[in-house]
């Protein structure tokens, strides 16, 4: 770990220089983030690693994950908690699903998922299968069953029947796994700065806040930017995590977090590193929602965290001033890039007005 943290601070404080030297060189324009000319912002080295799935179940996925007859009262569909224009969350604190059921989690990004080792806060789902099952059947979010769904079949499209052949509730997390594969965000301005050189594409308060990020703020510890020679694939990285379970101390009330899985005394209160990329879209924060804006989350940290059981070492007071946390806040703003989202949310209400 060491060794990468040293490197990221030091691309960090080179960046700037070399950045600088580069933009001599070229006559860089104010460039918008629809306007990508650098190849390595727009997939930020994350193609490589995701397994890419067959047209057919990836087009069938994309339409049961706005299907609400998914669900045992039919009243929510994936789409419902992840909702595109949102960077696949809700905007609630926790979510609600069959019946008005409250769970008592948060809902996530589906933004690059495909890159994840395990998922759901607590990391007790290993694979998207069956993490996606878990969602189609889960008392508090969909409900469905086998009967159910095999009942229901009959009003699906041909199409969509077509690919499933004989319905299970396995062939359509499968189907649906596919199409939440393809969701990638990258390419927001930090992307264009710190890979394509665009110096210009960040304020001198956003870049103030990316130093805050990498030094003394520190985020980055577990928010994680890779510098192109440590990521093992080669090329550089910025998931914004590093896919571990840390305490900070984040909830108002005791949620076991990994221990729920684990069982492990010492994981208690554990969560998921959540990405940041997209933050700006995904209010409220933490896994039970308990901040409302990136104001509180960074006022949170500089007070050294929340104080619910085994803290992380990493996390300590950060002594910020004011204009400190507005660069902080303004560098996670320029993390956004939901084009997919935004797509995804035009055509699918394109299409619902052509059913009406
Ligand atoms: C009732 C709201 C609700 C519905 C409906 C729902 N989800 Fe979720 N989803 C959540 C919440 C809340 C979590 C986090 C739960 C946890 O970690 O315990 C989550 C977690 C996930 C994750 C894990 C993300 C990560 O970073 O680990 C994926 C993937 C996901 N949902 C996909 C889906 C799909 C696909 C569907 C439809 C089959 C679906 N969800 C339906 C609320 C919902
Ligand atoms: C020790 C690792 C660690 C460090 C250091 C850290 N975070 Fe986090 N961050 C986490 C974990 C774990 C969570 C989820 C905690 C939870 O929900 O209980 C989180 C959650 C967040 C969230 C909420 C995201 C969401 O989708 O709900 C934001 C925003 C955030 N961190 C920003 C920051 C910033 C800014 C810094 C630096 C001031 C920082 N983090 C430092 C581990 C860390």
């Amino acid at each position: 770990m060491a060794p990468i943290i040293t490197l990221v601070i030091v691309l960090g404080l080179l960046v700037d220089v070399v950045v600088h030297m580069r933009s001599r060189s070229q006559d860089s324009g104010r460039l918008s983030s629809t306007q990508l000319t650098c190849p390595s912002a727009r997939s930020a080295g994350l193609e490589s690693l995701a397994s890419s799935s067959p047209g057919v179940a990836v087009q069938t996925g994309r339409s049961l994950f706005f299907d609400s007859r998914l669900s045992l009262d039919g009243s929510v569909s994936c789409a419902s908690c992840h909702e595109p224009s949102r960077a696949f969350t809700d905007g609630r604190a926790t979510s609600v699903g069959i019946f008005g059921r409250h769970g008592k989690r948060n809902s996530p990004t589906l933004y690059n998922v495909a890159y994840q080792p395990r998922f759901f806060w607590d990391g007790r789902a290993l694979t998207l299968e069956q993490q996606v099952q878990i969602a189609l059947t889960g008392p508090n979010e969909m409900g469905m069953t086998e009967r159910a769904l095999s009942m229901r079949f009959e009003s699906f499209s041909p199409e969509v029947r077509r690919t499933l052949g004989k319905p299970t509730l396995a062939s359509v997390s499968a189907a649906i796994a596919a199409f939440v594969r393809m969701l990638r965000s990258s390419g927001s301005r930090v992307d264009l700065y710190l890979y394509c050189g665009e110096r210009n594409v960040l304020s001198q308060q956003e870049r103030a806040g990316l130093r805050l990020f990498l030094g003394k703020a520190n985020c980055v510890r577990c928010h994680t930017i890779e510098a192109a020679d440590v990521s093992p694939l080669g090329g550089a990285r910025a998931f914004f995590t590093d896919f571990r379970f840390h305490d900070i101390g984040a909830g108002d009330s005791f949620d076991p977090g990994l221990a729920d899985y684990s069982h492990l005394s010492s994981d208690v209160g554990e969560f998921k590193t959540p990405t940041l990329r997209n933050v700006a879209l995904t209010a409220p924060y933490m896994h039970d929602g308990s901040l409302r804006t990136l104001r509180e989350v960074v006022e949170f940290y500089d007070r050294g965290g929340g104080k619910n059981g085994q803290v992380d070492q990493a996390i300590v007071p950060l002594y910020l001033t004011h204009s400190e946390e507005d660069e902080l806040i303004a560098f996670l703003e320029a993390l956004t890039s939901n084009s997919q989202g935004d797509e995804l949310a035009k055509e699918h209400a394109k299409s619902r007005r052509r059913q009406q």
